[in-house]
């Protein structure tokens, strides 16, 4: 299990686990990108990392490969080039379970209400936000979309409102 505090006994950002989140062109263009931010704030989550940026070609293949060779690939591609995005890192105890929990399912007519797609969204393509699904694509995509000096740790004086002291070192 992943430790995510310090040896000392202090919740740290240092420790935590990170996510990406992609607010897609239609969150932007939507004006959303101030409420999908809000709620990932309001939840408790510590932002670490935020740019604003345009996919190209390589960075969608790479991104997607998992779906490269789905018919419906090139609209997705189309789609995620046709204006910018904003990538966002996030840190927290157990955070990339948790935002996808947020995000809701891919489909936002179907995803439940409360969550970002499910209140946000009536479309599979444009569904406002991406997020890492696995740590293991959690750190692939974080490198992808970020260099080490863009993402930030600090002193988080909330996590103490926002977590117990022990949580997450696998003694709760
Ligand atoms: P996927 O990784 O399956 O979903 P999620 O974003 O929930 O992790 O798919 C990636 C994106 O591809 C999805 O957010 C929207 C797009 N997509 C389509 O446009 N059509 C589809 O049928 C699917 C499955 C995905």
């Amino acid at each position: 299990m992943t430790v995510h505090i310090a040896t000392n006994g202090h919740l740290s950002l240092w420790c935590m686990q990170r996510t990406l989140v992609l607010i897609k062109p239609d969150g932007l263009q939507r004006r959303l990108a101030g409420e999908i931010i809000t709620r990932l704030e309001r939840k408790g989550l510590s932002l670490v990392g935020i740019k604003m940026l345009q996919m190209d070609d390589q960075a969608i293949a790479d991104h997607y490969k998992h779906l490269s060779t789905r018919p419906f690939f090139p609209e997705i591609a189309a789609f995620m080039k046709s204006a910018p995005i904003i990538a966002t890192c996030w840190a927290g105890v157990e955070a990339i379970a948790t935002v996808r929990i947020l995000c809701g399912a891919t489909n936002g007519r179907t995803a439940i209400p409360g969550t970002i797609r499910g209140d946000l969204a009536m479309s599979v393509q444009a569904n406002v936000v991406h997020a890492s699904e696995t740590p293991e694509a959690a750190e692939e995509e974080i490198r992808r979309f970020f260099a080490p000096t863009e993402l930030f740790e600090y002193p988080d004086k909330g996590l103490t409102l926002i977590y117990s002291p022990s949580e997450g070192s696998g003694r709760t």
